[in-house]
């Protein structure tokens, strides 16, 4: 997604040769104009497959997620990282395990809004290792629904999780493929200049 690739050229700082930082558009401030584009996009790849409900973690997944479901005109529905003071009855849950924060976590979704009519579109903000999204699918997969696929903002195509996903058989749709952030620059698949 070409806009999206020149946002990340001209506002991404990199950090590490892991790590990009996106806060002025998509991490901390949010740049709505892009994220209604990102939205489109993605409803634009998934328009043949049903969707009925977007599934996304919070924060970060949010903004590309509600995007998006506004354009398939369906629910969002995020995974909660902390438990909630009123979401506490008929949980779903799976353990996420973060390598960069080196910490396991519990994520939920109240079965409540995901069941087996479900066909889901999972939405997150970045890919990297890939257990974020397995995380979503897992929950999914309790709740007896179907997967469409996954939608990402930013897939780091050098770390695991794309690989991971596709050889687990799920469709996944990134729309910036970081090839590499060594020496202090981005440079992308040309896989992503779809
Ligand atoms: P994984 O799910 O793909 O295995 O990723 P990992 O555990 O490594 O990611 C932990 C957090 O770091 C996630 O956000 C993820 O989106 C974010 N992240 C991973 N790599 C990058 C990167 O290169 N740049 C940026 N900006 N973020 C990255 P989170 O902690 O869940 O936070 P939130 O922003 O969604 O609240
Ligand atoms: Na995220
Ligand atoms: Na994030």
């Amino acid at each position: 997604m070409e806009l999206l690739i020149e946002k990340i050229k001209n506002e991404g700082i990199v950090l590490s040769s892991s790590v990009l930082k996106v806060d002025s558009f998509l991490n901390h401030q949010i740049d709505p104009q892009l994220m209604q584009e990102v939205g489109k996009e993605f409803a634009e790849r998934f328009a043949d497959s049903g969707i009925t409900r977007i599934l996304t973690i919070e924060s970060s997944g949010i903004a590309p997620a509600v995007m998006t479901g506004l354009q398939l005109k369906v629910p969002v529905v995020f995974a909660r990282k902390r438990k909630s003071l009123t979401l506490v009855n008929d949980l779903i849950t799976a353990s996420v395990y973060s390598f960069t924060k080196q910490e396991t976590s519990e994520i939920s979704v109240s079965k409540k809004y995901l069941d087996e009519k479900d066909k889901v579109l999972i939405i997150d903000d970045f890919l990297a290792n890939g257990q974020a999204a397995l995380g979503l699918a897992e929950i999914a997969k309790k709740a007896n629904a179907s997967i469409a696929g996954i939608g990402i903002v930013i897939e780091k195509g050098f770390q695991d999780g794309g690989r991971l996903l596709r050889e687990q058989g799920y469709r996944v749709e990134s729309l910036a493929i970081l090839d590499s952030l060594e020496n202090g620059m981005v440079s992308f698949e040309n896989s992503s200049e779809k």
